[in-house]
């Protein structure tokens, strides 16, 4: 495989961390394993993402729908994201990566969330990789939230409708302030969006992979992130006015 172009990398890597449960299932494992195993993954992406420079890494680690899961998985779930948050924040100063959050935090259990706002408090300064959690994660209804804080802003005045821009109406989504994602890496075959970052995705370059998340790689993250070296990015405008631009894009 050619070495990665650092001057043509991802700036924001999103992931929908896929095929944990069919993963443990071939091997006649429990769900909470292969979920086991995916924080396993986890900590090697996060690593590698960090080594090669890439500045925002967002993973989609529990969505809204995912509520209905039976319990048993929800709350071995929620242990296993305050386990590791607990033992990776030292990593994380050591690293200079920040922890987010976005989506619904309101639906956490309060041990979660005490567990996420002191790594997120603790890691405040740090100013490398961006790690992004989504966590009780729904783009619509992360979009529907967003509709609601902008109409309570138009109620008190401090915002017309005139003013609600594309980029106004961004700033009031969970991602408000980070840059919308140049990469989606979807694991496990399945080719769908799911509900994720359903705003921010509108000039994505996306990727899917038959790989189940436990057994994603180092070797697979590479090869995607070349494949993603290997697109031109248009955004709607013409190949000849990509290949004459001497200015970056303003997108
Ligand atoms: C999807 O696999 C994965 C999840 C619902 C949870 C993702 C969680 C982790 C990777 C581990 C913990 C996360 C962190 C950030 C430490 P699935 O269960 O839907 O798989 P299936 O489609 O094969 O059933």
């Amino acid at each position: 495989m050619l070495p990665l172009d650092p001057e043509r990398l991802p700036v924001h890597v999103a992931i929908i961390m896929d095929g944990n449960g069919r993963w443990a299932q071939e091997r006649m494992l429990k769900r909470i394993v292969g979920h086991q195993r995916g924080a396993e993954t986890v900590n090697m992406v996060v690593e590698h993402a960090w080594q090669v420079g890439i500045k925002y890494l967002t993973l989609f680690a529990f969505s809204s729908e995912n509520w209905s899961r039976p319990a048993i998985e929800v709350r071995a779930l929620m242990a296993l994201l305050k386990k590791y948050i607990r033992k990776e924040t030292a990593r994380m100063m050591r690293k200079n990566i920040r922890y987010n959050v976005i989506g619904n935090r309101a639906d956490l259990p309060d041990d979660v969330n005490e567990t996420l706002d002191d790594a997120i408090r603790q890691t405040s300064g740090n100013t490398g990789m961006l790690l992004t959690l989504a966590l009780s994660y729904g783009g619509r209804q992360e979009l529907s939230r967003a509709a609601a804080r902008v109409a309570r802003d138009v109620l008190a005045g401090k915002l017309t409708p005139e003013d609600i821009s594309v980029e106004k109406f961004g700033s009031y989504l969970d991602t408000g302030g980070l840059p919308d994602p140049d990469f989606l890496i979807r694991t496990s075959g399945e080719m769908r969006i799911s509900n994720f970052l359903l705003w921010q995705l509108a000039y994505t370059e996306l990727y899917f992979t038959e790989t189940n998340w436990p057994d994603f790689t180092i070797n697979e993250f590479n090869k995607a992130l070349a494949d993603f070296q290997s697109r031109e990015r248009r955004f709607g405008k013409t190949s000849d006015q990509i290949s004459l631009r001497t200015e970056p894009l303003n997108v």
